[in-house]
């Protein structure tokens, strides 16, 4: 055995475990507003974070040293101050945006603590359905995703799709399919206020945000959220655009849900696609970005897929995979669009 490799391999375990407690850390500082409360006020003592954050002072502090010791924060300790630098607070403590990726850790306890269900599954198969996610949970993927749904949806995303944008301008119907907390319907409608909107989801929690979120964004009349699938929707003319955010991959019947969607729209209508970033082959999956999806696949997208009786298809399905269960499904045009995004690809498919 190489003791070189050993030793190096240790610190990489030791690193790993600190990443671990590094999302754990950061989530806390999403979650309490630490983050916001540093963010533009340059170095400050433990004092000052305790009072711009109103928090308990034990805890501050060693959430501050956690930070810095994870290299988060900077550290003075001559004048003893930390400081969020600006470049971090653009990721952390800018939620809204399209640039906050502080949601990211909003997913991390809700992951993890599927683990040991996870674990059992291995052995009695199965898995762990998705309402075990808990509200927080749907609050955390919502959270992931919401500023890009929010500035980059329709104002960059949809305008790749001419002719989309063309049926909504005019008042399309449109039909976002696996809804979540509701965020792309409420893209769309805001945008496109004559455009005709539903969401739907079987997941009754997320149904509950979504309507909660269209109510507090003024749009509440403009939506239907619905708790059902494309089994129990019906086409009343077609859609125009129907959207699957996020939602491919985690389908428990996919073939018969891409089947139904064809059906639901109109014969020049379009299915807009979201999936994670990922290539085709693992070889090319070995970055940070598809490590972390795996652990998403893992401990949520696949499992809830197999929690239903489903492919468990995987976070990281890649083009390939998904233009062949799209062209199964009986569209006849499937283009992976060049949209730029470190996370995401994109794709549009029509009947
Ligand atoms: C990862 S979440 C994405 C939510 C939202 N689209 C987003 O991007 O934030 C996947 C969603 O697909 C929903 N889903 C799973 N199976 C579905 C089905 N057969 N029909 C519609 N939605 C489904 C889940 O309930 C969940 O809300």
């Amino acid at each position: 055995m190489d003791k070189q490799k050993i030793r190096a391999f240790t610190d990489r375990l030791f690193a790993d475990m600190a990443g671990a407690m590094t999302a754990g850390m950061a989530y806390v500082g999403v979650r309490t507003g630490l983050f916001r409360a540093m963010a533009g006020k340059g170095p400050m003592r433990l004092d000052d974070v305790v009072r711009e954050s109103k928090l308990k002072p034990r805890y501050v502090e060693e959430w501050l040293r956690g930070m810095t010791s994870a290299g988060y924060l900077a550290y003075d300790p001559a004048r003893e101050t930390y400081a969020l630098p600006d470049e971090h607070a653009y990721l952390l403590a800018s939620d809204g945006t399209d640039h906050f990726v502080g949601g990211l850790f909003a997913v991390a306890p809700v992951m993890l603590r599927a683990a040991p269900e996870v674990a059992a599954a291995f052995e009695k198969g199965g898995g762990v359905r998705f309402e075990d996610i808990g509200a927080d949970g749907v609050h955390g993927l919502d959270l992931i995703n919401r500023g890009n749904y929010e500035h980059r949806l329709a104002s960059y995303w949809l305008q790749a799709m001419p002719n989309v944008v063309r049926a909504l301008e005019a008042g399309g119907r449109v039909l976002d399919v696996g809804c979540g907390a509701g965020r792309v319907c409420i893209a769309v409608a805001r945008a496109f206020p004559k455009a005709e909107v539903s969401g739907i989801d079987p997941d009754a929690e997320s149904i509950r945000q979504a309507k909660e979120a269209a109510a507090a964004e003024g749009l509440g009349d403009r939506i239907r959220f619905l708790a059902q699938t494309t089994t129990d929707t019906k086409a009343d003319g077609g859609f125009d655009l129907v959207t699957l955010c996020d939602a491919l991959h985690d389908l428990a019947a996919p073939q018969e849900t891409l089947a139904e969607i064809r059906a639901l729209l109109k014969p020049e209508g379009t299915l807009f696609i979201i999936e994670p970033k990922a290539a085709d082959q693992l070889k090319d999956n070995v970055n940070p970005v598809a490590t972390m999806f795996y652990g998403f696949s893992l401990f949520h997208c696949m499992t809830q897929s197999l929690a239903r009786g489903g492919p468990g298809l995987g976070t990281c399905l890649g083009p390939a995979r998904t233009e062949e269960l799209v062209r199964a499904a009986g569209f006849r045009q499937f283009d992976l669009l060049g949209i730029k995004s470190q996370v995401n690809l994109f794709y549009a498919a029509r009947p």
